[in-house]
């Protein structure tokens, strides 16, 4: 099972809107996925109650102790998704949540803010891919974007500075999104192209990340 934890310190950046579609883009592709939600106020378990339920198994943890949580409960087989509060990141549920991923994804919107705040988080995500002997990955993904601005350019030079990737993936600003909250489903059950492209495209580029394809392995012929 491989464990994708969505994080930042900055609220409203798309977190659990992208947690779930990132489940939901794991289960298209026939993963067993689920989603853990480790934020108090619970956007994603009541995501999943606002209509007739998510097609994968959403739980919510209010407690710190997630890991002891974590080990509590019948895993996927292949992707446990977390999604995490808009808190500063000493915040226990999500050092927790970075202890427990294979892959951080760290969404980010094209804003100078947003930019300022995520200082303390590439510390520690840094401090535990050293740990980790770079086991942990760890990704931005520009988040919000109205275009593919000069600005989102240079909120992707900026944040490459970090030392971490950035998808090339964009989540554009799209009113599909909100829409899939209000009503329990994701934009796979809407009308969106664009939305479900872009959701299956990230999908796709973290699953790279988490699986790269393996390299043939060079053939050397003896020289005669
Ligand atoms: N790409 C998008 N386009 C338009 N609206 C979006 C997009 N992503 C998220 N939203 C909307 O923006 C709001 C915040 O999104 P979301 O709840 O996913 O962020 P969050 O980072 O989880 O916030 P919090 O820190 O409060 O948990 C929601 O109303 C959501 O529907
Ligand atoms: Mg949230």
């Amino acid at each position: 099972m491989k464990t994708i934890a969505v994080v930042s310190p900055k609220g409203g950046v798309s977190k659990s809107t992208l947690t779930v579609h990132q489940a939901a883009c794991a289960k298209r592709r026939g993963d067993d996925a689920m989603l853990l939600d480790t934020d108090v106020q619970m956007s994603t378990c009541e995501w999943d109650g606002a209509g007739n339920g998510l097609d994968f198994p959403v739980v919510g943890c209010v407690r710190p102790q997630v890991e002891k949580f974590v080990a509590s409960l019948a895993l996927p087989r292949d992707y446990l998704y977390i999604d995490t509060a808009g808190i500063p990141v000493s915040n226990q549920a999500t050092i927790a949540a970075v202890r427990l991923a294979d892959l951080v994804l760290i969404p980010v919107t094209p804003s100078a803010l947003d930019m300022w705040s995520m200082g303390a988080l590439v510390e520690m995500v840094h401090a535990r891919i050293a740990i980790t002997g770079g086991a942990l990955k760890a990704v931005f993904v520009i988040t919000q974007a109205t275009h593919r601005s000069r600005l989102a350019r240079s909120v992707r030079e900026a944040l490459l500075e970090t030392g971490l990737p950035v998808l090339n993936t964009v989540m554009t600003r799209r009113k599909s999104y909100a829409e899939a909250a209000a009503s329990g489903c994701t934009v796979f059950d809407l009308a969106d192209m664009t939305a479900r492209a872009e959701m299956l495209d990230i999908a796709a580029e973290v699953e790279a990340i988490l699986a790269p394809v393996a390299m043939p392995r060079p053939v050397f012929v003896a020289a005669a």
